[in-house]
């Protein structure tokens, strides 16, 4: 059986099969998720958020993710790595840090602008 996930913010989306990693799923549909260990548990680079509702079509997270994540679990964080697709869902894919920064900056920028022309 398969099923849509989409992807936050960009909105992209991919059809996969049940089972399937949001790992695997994101890299079908061309979302760019950071991963270093190649989905063995050991980076802790490929964190998703996701809420109560995407949580319930996606497996449960095993004890050994929630120590690995700890107090992020209550937040609402998986490792999109050991997340298995149960159902449609959708999940965010948090900003990377520096491109938040630049993107800030560069909005600021903009705004600055858009005030001067006034
Ligand atoms: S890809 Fe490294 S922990 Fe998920």
């Amino acid at each position: 059986m398969n099923h849509e996930i989409t992807f936050k913010p960009s909105g992209k989306k991919a059809t996969v099969s049940r089972g399937t990693s949001v790992l695997a799923a994101a890299q079908r549909a061309g979302v760019y998720i950071p991963t270093r260990c190649g989905g063995k548990m050991g980076c802790l680079m490929c964190k998703i958020q996701v809420d109560e509702t995407a949580a319930k079509h996606l497996s449960h997270a095993a004890a050994s993710e929630q120590r690995k994540l700890g107090s992020l679990v209550e937040q609402g964080y998986r490792l999109a790595c050991q997340s298995k697709i149960e159902g449609a869902v959708t999940v965010t894919v948090p900003e990377d840090k520096l491109k938040a920064a630049i993107r800030r900056q560069l909005e600021a920028a903009r705004q600055e602008r858009e005030d001067e022309l006034w």
